[in-house]
């Protein structure tokens, strides 16, 4: 395309990326037991910024023990935690990249084998809710907050340039903005105002953290894919608000996934089934300033161009075509390759205790000009 914007730099507040192209967050499973880093995280790391990515968003790390969604991720609940993350960041900055990190709790989305008693808004019974959790305590919901409020401080001392509440994907944010999973009948749950309470106090106690100047940023699910989960709606109102709650940017992802709607959605093959969450990175536009990421079966340069030169989104995401080639922007940026080879099959996941991610799908043939 003659005129790109795929290459061109753009701001998320005092953050200046070289491209339009950002690794999504993706859980890497590349640390040990108390939630550090191995040397396998910084050499993906270092790998992705010579593959010229304009910006890196970490796996999600978890801010509390309770939020550990798995075996293998990457912690950031503790001050002793700080000088490992610094070496992630050191890495990434003497090659010129930039990173930022993706906070989590994933609330009653933990894996009980690793988190004994698992805690979310309210105890449900249905089938999205994979295993019972208790509803939390007005103490620990603070607690909670303040665990975020931490993490991002020590996102800023570690040298992050940025952080990303993960507020998507039906983790425990996700859950207190969903009706379906948020059935509390105090400050925290209610109408949508109460719902979003969560989130607010989440962002407030992060801004008071990091200061003003720091690069907050959120994923979020703006619709769920259940039966009265949160709506399109409903999600446009959480976007319209997410400016005056301090952030600095917004990628458009989906919620608790269901029949209706899911974050990874496999066979991404054929361009109309591209980003496919684009329709709501155009309503999100409608109701917010802030710059868009938009993530979701982004595959080919041509549909990435389309979607930053209509202004649906500032940026494009990419997790699996990451996985399985993160010298894609390079490669699209030399006129190598203006597609993505990864066939959405979703076998990128580790198969095992200390293997972490890897793509493991037959890559079709590419044509070499
Ligand atoms: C192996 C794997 C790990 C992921 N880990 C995370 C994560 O830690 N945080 C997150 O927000 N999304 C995570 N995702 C979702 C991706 O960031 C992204 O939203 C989704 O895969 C759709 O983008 P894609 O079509 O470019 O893969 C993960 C996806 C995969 C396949």
């Amino acid at each position: 395309m003659s005129n790109s914007l795929l290459f061109t730099p753009q701001a998320i507040a005092s953050l200046t990326l070289p491209n339009r192209l950002v690794r999504s967050a993706t859980a890497e499973r590349m640390a040990d037991e108390d939630g550090s880093p191995r040397p396998t995280l910084i050499a993906l790391y270092r790998e992705l910024v010579l593959g010229e990515v304009g910006l890196i968003i970490t796996g999600h790390m978890y801010v509390q023990p309770s939020g550990k969604a798995h075996a293998e991720m990457t912690g950031i609940y503790s001050d002793s935690l700080v000088a490992k993350l610094a070496k992630l960041t050191d890495a990434v900055h003497a090659l010129g990249g930039k990173i930022v990190v993706q906070i989590n709790h994933g609330g009653m989305q933990c894996d009980p084998a690793v988190v004994p008693e698992l805690v979310a808004p309210s105890a449900v019974a249905e089938p999205y809710a994979r295993h019972p959790a208790r509803q939390m305590s007005s103490a620990e919901i603070s607690s909670t907050i303040d665990a975020f409020a931490q993490a991002a401080r020590r996102a800023k001392e570690s040298g992050f340039d940025g952080v990303q509440i993960h507020g998507a994907h039906g983790y425990l944010i996700s859950q207190f903005l969903s009706p379906a999973t948020n059935r509390r009948t105090d400050e925290w749950g209610g109408d949508l105002a109460k719902r979003m309470a969560f989130l607010g106090a989440v962002c407030a106690a992060i801004r008071s953290e990091v200061g003003s100047d720091y690069p907050v940023l959120i994923k979020l699910g703006a619709m769920d894919g259940i039966e009265r989960g949160l709506s399109l709606s409903e999600g446009s109102q959480v976007i319209a608000a997410l400016e005056s709650m301090g952030l600095d940017g917004v990628e458009i992802s989906c919620g608790i996934g269901g029949p209706h709607a899911t974050s990874i959605r496999k066979g991404i093959q054929r361009i109309e089934n591209e980003a496919y969450f684009r329709p709501w990175a155009r309503q999100a536009r409608q109701v917010t300033q802030l710059p868009i990421l938009l993530v979701g079966g982004l595959r080919s340069r041509l549909v990435m161009e389309q979607v930053l030169h209509a202004g649906e989104a500032d940026f494009v995401s990419l997790c699996r075509p990451l996985i399985c080639e993160p010298d894609l922007p390079r490669r699209f940026e030399a006129g190598l390759q203006d597609r993505s080879r990864c066939i959405s099959a979703n076998r990128c996941w580790a198969e095992g205790p200390g293997v972490g991610i890897g793509c493991k799908c037959p890559l079709p043939h590419l044509d070499v000009r």
